[in-house]
């Protein structure tokens, strides 16, 4: 499955990266980073570094949009850390692509029609530039994962909004609304791929992605002292394990709309009975949601 995985890392971006550098199924083409948890210039430091971590500098780091297509970008550091993780991945000497993330997801869903898989792990504004760049983008798709919305719980930035939907939902309207195939995973989903502090599953393993996903994972609950975190949700890697394992995730198709202002902004209302172009994640068997994506950070 070819693939661009537009990101904002961000500590569950960085498992989920970790996840989709291991899996035999995907040839990443590029990663295109947009501003969300951290400031685009630390999002696209995270990746470039992650990937030199890796061993994959191969791939290569597409910057993208700072601003959302309305207002400003509220950032996460307090969840993420200093620069958009709670750990420091060594430098890298390796810089951006050429050319901007917007061109690259236009230019490469129009020249593979059908073929490029898109991961939307942050917020939807570069999706969104991608769509209004070129009408013909929409078809050419073969599928958009988003991770986002509340699902048919409470949002985790306010009672009604998830964080990715929260910081650009002009984006996410245009995206949802645009026909482009999509599967959408949002909380009500990734709070059943939760661990929690101290899983020792999870903190074991000696390879690169082991190690580094225990790092993560250990100084992402000890960011807060309180001890108030006690479960990490696989946000970002889930909406991975949608597209590798369908069998796991049920959805439902929908036509879903974005509040764009006042107290509710970010919420998405979901219309079922039309049906429509977004299949929301509905269910996930989390057992062996978690034993599949534990095991893609072997490799
Ligand atoms: O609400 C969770 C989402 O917001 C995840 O993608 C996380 O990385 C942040 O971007
Ligand atoms: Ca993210």
């Amino acid at each position: 499955m070819k693939c661009i995985i537009d990101t904002d890392p961000g500590a569950d971006d960085v498992l989920a990266l970790i996840m989709a550098l291991n899996s035999p199924d995907l040839e990443i083409l590029a990663l295109t980073t947009v501003e969300g948890n951290a400031r685009l210039e630390h999002t696209t430091a995270n990746a470039l570094r992650l990937l030199d971590y890796m061993g994959r500098t191969e791939i290569p780091v597409y910057s993208g949009e700072s601003t959302p297509l309305e207002g400003e970008f509220h950032h996460a550091y307090e969840v993420h850390g200093d620069e958009g993780l709670t750990v420091r991945l060594p430098d890298t000497e390796t810089k951006p692509a050429q050319g901007g993330a917007i061109d690259f997801i236009v230019d490469t869903a129009l020249a593979m029609p059908g073929e490029v898989t898109l991961f939307a792990l942050g917020p939807l504004t570069n999706v969104a530039r991608a769509l209004m760049r070129d009408e013909r983008v929409k078809d050419a798709f073969e599928r958009v994962y988003v991770m986002g919305g509340q699902g048919d719980g409470s949002g985790n930035v306010t009672p009604y909004a998830e964080f990715n939907i929260w910081d650009d939902p002009y984006a996410a309207n245009v995206v949802f609304g645009s026909g482009t195939p999509v599967t959408l995973v949002g909380l009500n989903i990734t709070r059943q791929t939760s661990i929690a502090r101290n899983e020792e599953a999870w903190l074991t393993g000696d390879t690169p992605g082991e190690m580094l996903a225990a790092q993560v994972l250990e100084s992402w609950f000890e960011l807060d002292e309180a001890g108030h975190r006690s479960r990490f949700s696989m946000h970002d890697p889930v909406t991975i394990m949608a597209a590798l394992r369908p069998d796991l995730i049920q959805t439902r198709a929908a036509t879903l709309t974005v509040e764009t202002d006042g107290e509710r902004v970010g919420e998405i209302a979901a219309d079922y009975e039309s049906g429509g172009s977004v299949d929301v994640t509905v269910g996930v068997k989390s057992a062996e949601a978690l034993a599949f994506m534990r095991g893609l950070l072997r490799g």
